[in-house]
C-alpha cells in the first residue's frame, strides 16, 4: 500500500551501483517525482567541454553558468524524466564515456555545486521526491525523512556499467568503464565541498545479490516505516 503522508528519500551511493534504477522505481512505485542529480552534472559538463570552457578560471565558471538552464521534462512515451539543457535534450548525450570522464572534476566546483544545490533544493520544498547522488542525504536535503546509501561489489558495478555503455558504442573497453569508474569514485570521495560520504543515519542497501523487486521490496518497507 502507498501512504498518503509524502516524504523526500534520498539514494547517494558508488558510481554505477543501481542508485538510479531504485530510485526510478520507487518514485514510479509511489507516484512521486524523480530526480536524478547527477544528470544536472553531467549537463553542466556537456557545455563546458563544448564551449571549451577552461573550468579551472572561476571566472569563465561563473560567466557559462549564467548561460546554462537546465531543467527535467516528463517523456510520456517513456515514462521518465529527461535531462534538457538550454531547450535541447541531452538525456542521452550525457552518458557518454567522454562526458563521465569530466563530470567529477566539473562537480568539485564550489560555483557549480551551488548552482545545482540551489536548484535541487528547491524541486523538494514540496517533499514526495526521490533523488539520487553523491551529497543528497548529507547536503542537499539533511533533514530527509529517509536516507540511502547503496554499495555493491566493485566488478558487478563495472559489469553493469559495461553493458549499458557497450549498447552505444561496442568499441569501448572493460578497461576504459573500470578505469572511469574508480577515478571517479576517487574524485568524488575526496573532494573539499561536500565529498561523497553516508550519512550518519542512513541505511544501508547492497544490492549485489539483490534482484531489481528485491531491492524495491527493500526500499518501499524503509518508506513504510517512515511514514508509520
Ligand atoms: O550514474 P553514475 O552513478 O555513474 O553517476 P551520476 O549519478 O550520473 O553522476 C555523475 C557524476 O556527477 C558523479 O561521478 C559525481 O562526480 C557527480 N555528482 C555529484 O558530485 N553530486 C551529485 N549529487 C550527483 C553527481
Amino acid at each position: 500500500m502507498v501512504p498518503s503522508k509524502k516524504i523526500i528519500v534520498t539514494i547517494d551511493g558508488w558510481s554505477s551501483c543501481g542508485k538510479s534504477t531504485l530510485a526510478k522505481q520507487l518514485a514510479k512505485e509511489l507516484n512521486y517525482v524523480y530526480i536524478d542529480s547527477g544528470a544536472m552534472y553531467r549537463a553542466v559538463t556537456l557545455y563546458f567541454l563544448r564551449n571549451h570552457i577552461d573550468w579551472t578560471s572561476p571566472v569563465q565558471v561563473v560567466e557559462a553558468l549564467q548561460n546554462i538552464h537546465l531543467d527535467f521534462r516528463f517523456n510520456e512515451q517513456s515514462a521518465q524524466s529527461e535531462m534538457f539543457l538550454n531547450d535541447e535534450n541531452v538525456e542521452y548525450v550525457i552518458r557518454d564515456l567522454v562526458v563521465a570522464e569530466k563530470v567529477s572534476d566539473v562537480a568539485s566546483i564550489k560555483e557549480v555545486r551551488d548552482f545545482a544545490v540551489a536548484q535541487q533544493r528547491k524541486m523538494g520544498a514540496r517533499k514526495g521526491i526521490v533523488m539520487d547522488g553523491r551529497d543528497i542525504g548529507t547536503v542537499v536535503f539533511p533533514h530527509a525523512e529517509l536516507k540511502i546509501f547503496m554499495t555493491a561489489d566493485n566488478a558487478i558495478r563495472v559489469q553493469r556499467r559495461f553493458k549499458e555503455l557497450f549498447q552505444k558504442n561496442p568499441n569501448i573497453s572493460i578497461e576504459e568503464v573500470k578505469n572511469n569508474l574508480e577515478m571517479r569514485d576517487y574524485i568524488d570521495s575526496h573532494r573539499e565541498i561536500s565529498p561523497l560520504r553516508q550519512a550518519d543515519d542512513a541505511i544501508v542497501i547492497d544490492n549485489t545479490h539483490l534482484t531489481m523487486e528485491q531491492q524495491l521490496h527493500k526500499a518501499l518497507h524503509l518508506v513504510n516505516e517512515k511514514c508509520g
